[in-house]
């Protein structure tokens, strides 16, 4: 499958349609964007929502990229990586990440950092396959 990754810049049906079918790939627990949330990460500056097509132009996978600068640098972060079961194993999962990196530099940031719970095999094993290392520091959220 030839798949090809650009960064969304408007949101129509097709973009919201795609997001309630992949979310749930990704998380039981979190509902998938409204079309309003949508245009609200679309027009963000710091974040630049990738999407993979298809052939046909459908959209078989996601991830978002989080560029801000702290006092240290420019870092980045990767965020809520998912490709469509029905397109898994073809390599869409490492197109997306590319991308995410190649964009990440362009706009100067020095790391790329993720997260990834080691029961993601499929993930983890991507990941490490394109380069990221995994890196002791201890992981902590605060729920509000
Ligand atoms: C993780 C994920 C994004 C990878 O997407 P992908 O398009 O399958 O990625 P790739 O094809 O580039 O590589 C994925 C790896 O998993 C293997 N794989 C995953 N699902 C597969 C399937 N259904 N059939 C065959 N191989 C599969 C691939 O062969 C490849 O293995 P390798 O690294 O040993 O070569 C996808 O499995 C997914 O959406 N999972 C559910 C959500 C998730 O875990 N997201 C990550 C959050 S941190």
């Amino acid at each position: 499958m030839a798949v090809s990754v650009q960064e969304a810049t408007a949101v129509d049906d097709d973009l919201v349609d795609a997001f309630t079918r992949l979310i749930p790939q990704l998380s039981r627990s979190n509902p998938p964007p409204s079309k309003d949330e949508l245009d609200e990460l679309v027009r963000s500056e710091a974040s630049h929502l990738l999407v993979a097509r298809d052939d046909n132009g459908g959209i078989v996978g996601s991830l978002t990229l989080v560029v801000f600068r702290i006092p240290t640098a420019v870092r980045a972060w990767i965020e809520d990586v998912v490709v469509d079961e029905s397109a898994r194993g073809q390599g869409v999962g490492e197109a997306l990440n590319r991308e995410a990196l190649r964009l990440a530099g362009a706009h100067g940031a020095r790391t790329v950092d993720l997260t990834s719970r080691p029961s993601r095999e499929a993930a983890n094993r991507l990941y490490q396959r394109i380069g990221f290392e995994p890196r002791e520091t201890n992981v902590y959220r605060f729920e509000l």
